[in-house]
């Protein structure tokens, strides 16, 4: 009975979820990480990169405006932004453990009106998802093989301008990523991180009808911001 109970609560779990790779993104960000981090963010507040960010993000009048959040983990940007005067912040995860800090945290902080959360892929859910004024995505490209189908996806729901974050490319960054890959393996994880192409990342932006407005360094990552300029 136990076996049949935990097969359904399985599946039930990855119905929002069909590819291997978010599987094990929901098993590598897990409920201890989640409020490892959480615990840090109360502590420390935001962090460098994320920072960064949150300065192209608010370059832009934020004021009654919504924010579709893809991967926003603990939930740094969305709290910062309703507390810069956002309307509504939706933080689309596929980890169990990330989003159930994240809705606690709303809860604590009174904003579980303005913060809405949902678990899934984003390729698989975003057909559920309303276009939003504002999308960020902060370390999530990263987390995907198939980056294209992501980041098409999240266009797609912006109204205004996305702001994303995701690693330098080149020969070392590769390397370096070599390591945690391995452990992923040596774990029988499923979950990669990947170090895609920036040149091909911005081209792919602005072949969907956007324009780069500023781009900065936080290292070892990328800071973009782009405005939709068609459609
Ligand atoms: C490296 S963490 C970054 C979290 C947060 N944005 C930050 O910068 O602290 C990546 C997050 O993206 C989520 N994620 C990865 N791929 C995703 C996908 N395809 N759809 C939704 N969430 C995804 C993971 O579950 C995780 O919470």
């Amino acid at each position: 009975m136990q076996a049949i109970l935990s097969f359904c609560i399985q599946n039930i779990n990855s119905i929002k979820m069909t590819c291997i790779h978010c599987c094990g993104a929901d098993k590598f960000f897990d409920l201890k990480s989640a409020q490892k981090e959480m615990k840090k963010f109360k502590r420390k507040g935001t962090r460098k990169a994320t920072k960064k960010l949150l300065d192209l993000l608010f370059d832009k009048n934020i004021e009654n405006k919504s924010l579709l959040d893809i991967g926003g983990g603990v939930g740094a940007i969305q709290w910062n932004f309703l507390e810069k005067g956002g309307k509504s912040t939706l933080d689309v995860d596929a980890s169990h453990g990330y989003l159930k800090v994240a809705r606690e945290y709303a809860k604590e902080n009174d904003q579980e009106d303005k913060a809405k959360f949902l678990f899934g892929d984003f390729v698989d859910v975003s057909d559920e998802v309303e276009h939003h004024d504002f999308v960020t995505m902060d370390k999530v490209l990263c987390c995907y093989p198939d980056y294209k189908i992501l980041l098409d996806n999240a266009l797609k729901k912006c109204n205004n301008t996305i702001v994303i974050s995701y690693p330098l490319g080149g020969l070392i960054t590769k390397l370096v990523n070599y390591l945690p890959n391995f452990y992923m393996y040596l774990i029988r994880n499923t979950y990669r991180s990947y170090v895609h192409s920036p040149r091909e990342i911005e081209q792919f932006i602005i072949d969907r009808g956007f324009k780069v407005v500023k781009k900065n360094i936080s290292f070892p990552w990328h800071v973009q911001s782009y405005n939709k300029v068609a459609g």
